[in-house]
């Protein structure tokens, strides 16, 4: 590896410990995992029951795809959930097919490659308008000057909603998905108690300002009014269901955090990769379209956002000659999964042309696969391509900080100086 994209060096770490991804995800204990125990018990310092891990590339694409085997619908989060506390907070990602497939359908269309597509040139205007000024300035933290920038003002696209706005609720969202870091949240997960908040996404209160949100748009939305997305996830499905004002609300919490921070930390990552790696940007400016095609992937690769999703057993069963008893928990490592040297010539580089490129970032092969996993290659392949035609050079000029987080896994800041063209 041509620089350091974590600093642990401990084969043993605890996967369950925020801690242990504060300055980088524990690769070298993922490493010893895949080699020695792809399933092996991890305890849970937090208090929680302990979870199985897997961390095989092979055995994450099998796995994720048998949802009779392990269920999304009683939990996706490593933490411990009462059925009291898990149907206070469901969202369709908490259900298994066939349910699961009947609400897919009907946000699929708006996030397809095709309507995904249509917004390249909106992008691509954005995307300049972002990157111009901070070019100008010469020095930044590349993650508040653009990789924050963009998905944000997409969300505000997405959701129909003003800059503003836009700007309070990923404030907000920060609040959920970064709750165990304390630049993000009051209410750190492992250090305060949440007890009262455990009814909430995310056990945050912030949530309570994006439901109040949420309810507004539900006002507007039930006056006739359209809303984008948001009015189509309010229709029927073909199973004659539709949403309650409880699941919007989730839903809209799981969009407004799911769908920011996570392109946010794979841009992060990218401006990371050719800020250290200087032959990278000459490589694209070489390339054709093709090549910024698979550079976003390599780069999301690398950039595994999302660390983890977890399931739960439906019931026994044997792998690697271990035993899994129905309930327990299953976490599956999209994170280890990205650098296994059994699915990647050589992982622990940043191929840009790597072809095929079977990553699993976006949770691809199960039926949970990512609903914006087509806006988020598009957002990071328009940012490449404007780096690549207005700079000669980027470095970074002091060290970076990751998000203090088990779940995301993501640079939170990353002082670069630029060289325009
Ligand atoms: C690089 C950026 C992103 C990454 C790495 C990522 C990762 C993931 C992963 C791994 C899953 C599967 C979860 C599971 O198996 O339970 C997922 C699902 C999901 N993602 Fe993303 N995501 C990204 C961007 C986005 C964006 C931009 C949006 C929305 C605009 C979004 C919305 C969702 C939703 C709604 C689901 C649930 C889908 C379902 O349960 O059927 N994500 N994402």
């Amino acid at each position: 590896m041509a620089y350091p994209f974590s600093n642990s060096r401990d084969a043993h770490v605890d996967l369950s410990s925020q801690d242990a991804f504060s300055e980088g995800a524990p690769f070298v204990t993922f490493e010893r995992m895949r080699r020695e125990a792809p399933l092996e018990w991890c305890p849970q310092s937090d208090g929680g029951r302990g979870f199985w891990s897997i961390t095989r590339h092979a055995d994450i694409m099998a796995l994720n795809r048998d949802t009779e085997l392990l269920s999304s619908a009683r939990g996706i989060r490593m933490e411990d959930q009462s059925p009291e506390e898990y149907e206070a907070r469901k969202t369709f990602q908490e259900t298994d097919p066939p349910q699961h497939r009947y609400f897919r359908m009907l946000v699929n269309k708006a996030f397809s490659k095709a309507t995904i597509s249509a917004y390249a040139p909106q992008i691509q205007a954005m995307v300049r308008d972002i990157t111009a000024p901070a070019f100008e300035r010469g020095e930044f933290d590349a993650v508040e000057a653009i990789a924050r920038q963009l998905p944000m003002r997409m969300l505000a696209q997405i959701l129909g909603v003003s800059a503003e706005d836009a700007a309070w609720l990923v404030t907000k969202g920060d609040s959920l998905i970064s709750n165990a870091d304390p630049d993000y949240t009051d209410h750190v997960i492992d250090k305060v108690d949440t007890e009262k908040y455990r009814l909430l996404p995310f056990r945050s209160p912030a949530a309570l300002d994006l439901f109040d949100y949420a309810n507004a748009l539900l006002k507007r939305m039930d006056a006739g009014e359209t809303i984008g997305v948001l009015s189509v996830v309010r229709q029927e499905t073909n199973d004659g269901r539709r949403m309650s004002d409880d699941e919007f609300r989730n839903f809209f919490c799981l969009l407004v955090a799911a769908g920011n921070d996570t392109t946010r930390y794979a841009l992060a990552a990218a401006l990371h990769s050719l800020a250290n790696e200087p032959a990278l940007l000459p490589q694209l400016q070489a390339g054709g379209e093709d090549l910024y095609d698979s550079a976003s992937d390599e780069l999301i690769r690398w950039a595994s956002p999302t660390s983890h999703f977890r399931r739960t057993a439906t019931r026994d069963f044997e792998l690697h000659g271990k035993t899994v008893r129905a309930g327990d928990k299953v976490v599956l490592w999209f994170l280890s999964g990205n650098r296994d040297a059994e699915a990647f010539v050589d992982p622990q580089r940043i191929d840009l042309t790597r072809k095929p490129n079977r990553y699993v970032a976006f949770g691809q092969g199960g039926p949970h696969v990512c609903l914006g996993m087509w806006l988020a290659r598009l957002e990071v392949n328009l940012v490449l391509q404007e780096l690549a035609r207005r700079l000669k050079g980027i470095e970074q000029t002091a060290p970076h900080s990751y998000l203090r987080s088990n779940f995301i896994h993501g640079i939170k800041r990353l002082p670069v100086r630029v060289h325009r063209k």
